[in-house]
């Protein structure tokens, strides 16, 4: 097998090749949010299934493409849909594309997802900024050899969502008159929703939503040395905390708020 730093070159010159140029921000835009990449103005857009070593996304809802420009006057390479860990993919897959924004020059990465909420004072609807995350997937995306020239075998997570731009989000926030919430975001493998019981234990470590992403691409951001901005939209109350939970629930809560979640994000974005 090729080595991490091989693979990224080859990756790389090809994204060059395409018409890329410096990036600021890498961006990960999850359920709901991907038509913000539409936004972004003199656009460059490469799908995934060109891309080498990158996989196709198989989630519906997610249209599987890299698309570069200008966002809130900030140069930004966004990902129109992720990848999962439960679709399959390894984790190193998973945040592959967090390795590609990093060799490409990109200083920060912006997250975004849809989670259930496990905090009793949160609404379907919710915007919540991740303040600290919970691995729960029961693995790491660093496992394995570490290459040094790329981040250390152990890095430090205590600040892994930038406190600076946390405050910025809230400052925000308020301008926009949004109600923001922050708190911790758990991370299950998926694809099974959780079980009340699950969620039970979930409060009861500290977390305040729940979701099947992120938490693989903020680790490889925090090694790599980049800056992270995580924002989740809250669209269901988790497992237990409401009758039962589906997929079109999440849609239909993602396609009410994203006005005001994209907002949000492209405001923030332009004070970073
Ligand atoms: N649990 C996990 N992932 C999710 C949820 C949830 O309740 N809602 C949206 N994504």
């Amino acid at each position: 097998m090729k080595k991490l730093s091989e693979m990224l070159q080859e990756t790389t010159q090809f994204i060059l090749d395409q018409g890329v140029k410096e990036i600021e921000f890498g961006m990960i835009l999850g359920s709901g949010l991907g038509e913000l990449a539409d936004e972004i103005e003199d656009a460059i857009k490469i799908p995934y299934d060109k891309i080498p070593f990158f996989p196709v996304s198989t989630v519906v809802g997610h249209a599987g493409q890299l698309v570069y420009g200008t966002l809130s006057g900030k140069k930004v390479l966004a990902m129109q849909g992720r990848f999962h860990f439960y679709e399959g993919h390894s984790m190193q897959t998973v945040t592959y594309p967090v390795r590609v924004m990093g060799a490409l020059g990109a200083h920060s990465v912006i997250v975004t997802n849809a989670c259930g909420g496990v905090n009793e004072s949160f609404v379907p609807g919710d915007l919540m900024l991740i303040s600290d995350h919970i691995n729960f997937t029961g693995t790491n995306p660093l496992i394995g050899p570490n290459e040094d020239e790329i981040g250390p075998r152990f890095p430090d997570m205590s600040q892994a969502y930038t406190p600076a731009y946390r405050e910025s989000a809230k400052e925000v926030a308020n301008k926009l008159g949004l109600d923001l919430k922050e708190g911790v975001y758990m991370g299950y493998s998926g694809p099974t929703y959780e079980t009340p019981a699950e969620i039970k234990m979930s409060r009861v470590m500290g977390a305040d939503a729940v979701g099947m992403s992120t938490v693989p691409e903020v680790i490889v951001a925090a090694h790599g040395g980049l800056k992270v901005l995580g924002i989740s939209c809250i669209t269901n109350l988790a497992a237990g905390m409401q009758a039962n939970l589906n997929h079109e629930e999440v849609v239909e809560t993602t396609e009410r708020v994203k006005q005001s979640f994209k907002a949000l994000v492209k405001e923030t974005l332009a004070v970073l």
